[in-house]
């Protein structure tokens, strides 16, 4: 590593944990072995196949691309950064196969150079997003080609945190090395299976432009310690691939709806509004898609029969699928609805429901029951067009529903008829604090009420300011008095006092304290390589009994000095569309929570996948928010079945890596929530997580941790969130507009982001400015109290 790279490092978050490579007797059980090698095969996506795939033991393959032997198995930052104890690699795989045969000599000659030409691994925020591929020359080919009928061609990409995908060769594009291989391999063989290893969607045109020259293409999202294994259960057809895409391919970079405002430094404009993916290509540019939303192909074939039926506030969709194929295989069930095209304008579609059949032998069926309520089917209207401001309206007419195996190859089941309905009555929160152009309105372009076929125009949505200030101090907690004296953490445990008598027997400073975590990350109160600690972090609320807790990271398992097992990414999981096994390998993870020391994985990462350059996408899991709330759903319920707690994150909008610490992200109320919000609303409603962490950058000119909007009126208010909110890792400073005084940390806590992490600045100093702001008659007491009892009954809800 360069000098540059350790300077770096020593102030990294990496650097501050740091002792990696740590040996310790950790030994990974078999049923995380098995678990983790399923869910990295079952999220993979089979994009074509022309009868080249599955391998069979007659075939001999000739493997091309460095890329097999440093396989990338994870992305990079703290939602990667696990002390893995292996991670299989496509050769370790294919060694290991009883199936594929490769071509030894070719094998040889790409371990020899592999070996010479070591990848610079780089630091932290300049990894490599690829390595230098291996110059091929024809003989090579034409070499291979004479005791191989089939070739593979490996590519592989990384992003991660502070670690943007960029519009060049190397990562979105491929490079010259690359063209190169596919050029000549494609030239000599018939048969080419393309294995994209990556994290991130990349560019596709290039691909595209070797048309049927390319037999296969297999897109492995990173998969974790069992990469490898994983992806030769597939190409061998041991396991049937059943991943669906959990974002829309498009031919060009250009084609993707937040194209033109990504990336920006100090804001982006969210003008695609709601139409993200595949709500923006099925209604507006259908034509430029290459793999739709939901895509994968089988090994094998089934039937789905489904009918739908309204059910009190809602529809039940009852399905049976069937394998009508030749190999066992499992199916994902995609239900889609269109709604009437009312005074707010709708997507073309939109995915409602979903579930993945059980491995279905060849003529098996499975029956399955998807419930679709009226909530969900509503639209958030946040300028009162449908004279009803701030509130989700099921608009009247005709709900057309659909079963589908992607957002493109649809079967309708019928309409059901609708009338009129607030489903949820809200308040107006987060608004956009400048004039913003959004794609908003439509103009139609036939006459047929039936036609989605509609003109995408730009309508703007004014500002709304002014309202937060009364509506805080109408809101204003009252302080928590009673007489009480010399209460401990395990009078409340035990019964003899509640969390409220020993809230009001604290003094500010440790009301204080228990507001902020342990400074730094590597907590000395906590497992080595902790990403810090929080409770009763000083001495006297250590004298008081109150216990301390130790987040570590996230998701793709612990994150520690010592080994941990590596899971599949996020993009892996939602591609998976496997909720059941998700759940079982973070129930799993829970069991190393407990024998590590962590009591809060920092996980899942759950924002939208808005634009495919977002570095830590493959932490996150879809462009859609049904899929990414469900798959979040279940790693909490997974983590959080042995009583440890999960954090989803990055609520909301960390959208982009580049400059995300001051990065405006200005997007329309209506968009937030049924977009950037709507995964973290099923995630809270349907898993109760028992810690949310908050973004750095700002919603509509509003630090998250600063936003009251988010962290009280949305997530607790109207969610009904009870539990612990903590900041991201180090955060900037800001100041209150509406109260004088009330800056920094006593505005993180008058918005109820109860944790400041690690606790201090980069030097570990925390910065008083809650004390000092109480002092001065900013910040109330019964505010810094609110805070403090969300601290204590986290600590008693972990078991404490
Ligand atoms: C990341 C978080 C992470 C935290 C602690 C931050 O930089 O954004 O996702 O959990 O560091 O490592």
């Amino acid at each position: 590593m360069s000098i540059i790279g350790r300077i770096v490092n020593m102030f990294s978050s990496t650097a501050q944990r740091t002792g990696m490579g740590e040996d310790d007797s950790f030994v990974v059980s078999n049923q995380m072995k098995e678990s983790a090698r399923a869910l990295a095969a079952e999220g993979i996506v089979l994009l074509r196949n022309n009868g080249v795939l599955p391998i069979t033991k007659d075939n001999k393959v000739a493997v091309f691309g460095r890329t097999q032997y440093n396989y990338f198995c994870v992305g990079y930052g703290s939602g990667g950064d696990v002390n893995a104890p292996y991670k299989a690699s496509f050769t370790d795989g294919l060694r290991e196969s009883e199936i594929i045969k490769i071509n030894k000599s070719l094998e040889k000659i790409y371990m020899e150079w592999c070996k010479k030409n070591v990848p610079d691994e780089g630091f932290w925020g300049h990894w490599p997003y690829c390595f230098e591929e291996m110059p091929l020359t024809d003989e090579v080919v034409k070499e291979a080609r004479k005791t191989s009928d089939t070739a593979f061609i490996v590519i592989g990409r990384a992003a991660g945190e502070d670690r943007e995908q960029k519009l060049e060769p190397d990562s979105f594009y491929l490079n010259k090395g690359e063209l190169n291989m596919l050029d000549k391999v494609t030239s000599v063989f018939q048969k080419v299976v393309l294995i994209l290893d990556v994290g991130n969607i990349i560019d596709f045109e290039a691909i595209a432009s070797f048309e049927d020259k390319v037999s296969a293409i297999v897109l492995a999202p990173l998969g974790g310690m069992e990469s490898g294994y994983a992806l030769c259960d597939v190409l061998s057809g041991k396991v049937n691939p059943s991943g669906r895409l959990a974002d829309t391919i498009a031919l060009k970079y250009q084609s993707y709806p937040s194209s033109g405002n990504f990336g920006n430094r100090k804001y982006n404009n969210y003008e695609e509004d709601i139409f993200v993916g595949y709500r923006y290509f099925e209604s507006f540019a259908k034509d430029e898609v290459l793999f739709p939303f939901g895509f994968g192909l089988s090994y094998t074939r089934f039937s789905i029969n489904a009918t739908v039926k309204p059910e009190a506030q809602g529809a039940v969709i009852s399905a049976t699928v069937k394998n009508t194929g030749e190999r066992a295989g499992k199916e994902v069930v995609q239900v889609y609805v269109k709604a009437p095209m009312g005074k707010l304008i709708k997507p073309h579609l939109e995915l409602k429901a979903f579930a993945k059949t059980k491995l279905l032998e060849v003529g098996e069926e499975e029956k399955l029951q998807l419930y679709i309520d009226e909530y969900s089917m509503s639209s958030y209207d946040d300028e009162g067009v449908t004279d009803n401001i701030a509130c989700w309206v099921l608009e009247e007419g005709d709900y057309e529903f659909f079963i589908g195996k992607n957002s493109r190859d649809i079967i309708s089941l019928g309409k059901i008829h609708f009338d009129k309905k607030v489903t949820s009555k809200c308040h107006t929160a987060c608004p956009p604090k400048e004039k913003l152009t959004v794609l908003k309105s439509y103009e139609k372009l036939s006459a047929n009420p039936e036609d989605f076929t509609y003109k995408w125009c730009y309508g703007t949505k004014p500002p709304i300011l002014g309202y937060l200030k009364d509506r805080i101090i109408r809101e204003l907690p009252k302080e928590i008095t009673t007489l009480k004296k010399n209460i401990t953490y395990n009078d409340v445990k035990e019964g003899r006092a509640t969390i409220d008598d020993l809230v009001a027997s604290l003094s500010n400073e440790e009301l204080d304290m228990l507001c902020h975590g342990h400074y730094k990350m590597n907590s000395p109160l906590g497992v080595k390589g902790n990403a810090g600690a929080l409770g009763g972090i000083s001495e006297s609320l250590k004298n008081k009994g109150i216990p301390v807790a130790i987040p570590t990271d996230g998701p793709s398992g612990l994150r520690l000095c010592e080994k941990a097992s590596l899971l599949p990414s996020g993009m892996a999981i939602a591609c998976s569309w496997n909720e059941k096994l998700t759940e079982y390998i973070y129930s799993l993870i829970a069991e190393e929570m407990k024998e590590k020391g962590s009591d809060i994985l920092l996980a899942p990462g759950m924002n939208i996948h808005r634009n495919h350059l977002c570095g830590r996408n493959f932490e996150y899991f879809s462009e859609d928010p049904l899929l990414s709330g469900k798959m979040a759903s279940a790693v909490v319920r997974g983590i959080q079945s042995k009583g440890s707690s999960a954090c989803p994150k990055h609520f909301a909008c960390n959208n982009q890596e580049r400059a995300r610490k001051i990065n405006d992200s200005r997007v329309s109320e209506r968009a937030l929530r049924e977009i950037y919000l709507k995964g973290f609303e099923i995630c809270v409603k349907e898993s109760d997580p028992k810690c949310i962490m908050v973004s750095y950058n700002k919603i509509n000119g509003v630090y998250s941790y600063h936003n009251y909007d988010l962290c009280t009126v949305i997530l607790r208010k109207e969610w009904g969130y009870k539990h612990l909110v903590i900041t991201d890792w180090w955060t900037k400073k800001g100041k209150n507009p509406d109260f004088k005084g009330v800056d920094d940390n006593a505005y993180r806590v008058r918005a109820q982001a109860d944790v400041l992490m690690p606790g201090g600045n980069r030097l570990g100093k925390y910065d008083g400015t809650t004390l000092k702001s109480l002092k001065k008659g900013g910040l109330t007491r019964a505010e810094l109290q609110r805070s403090a009892k969300n601290v204590i009954a986290f600590l008693l809800e972990i078991g404490k």
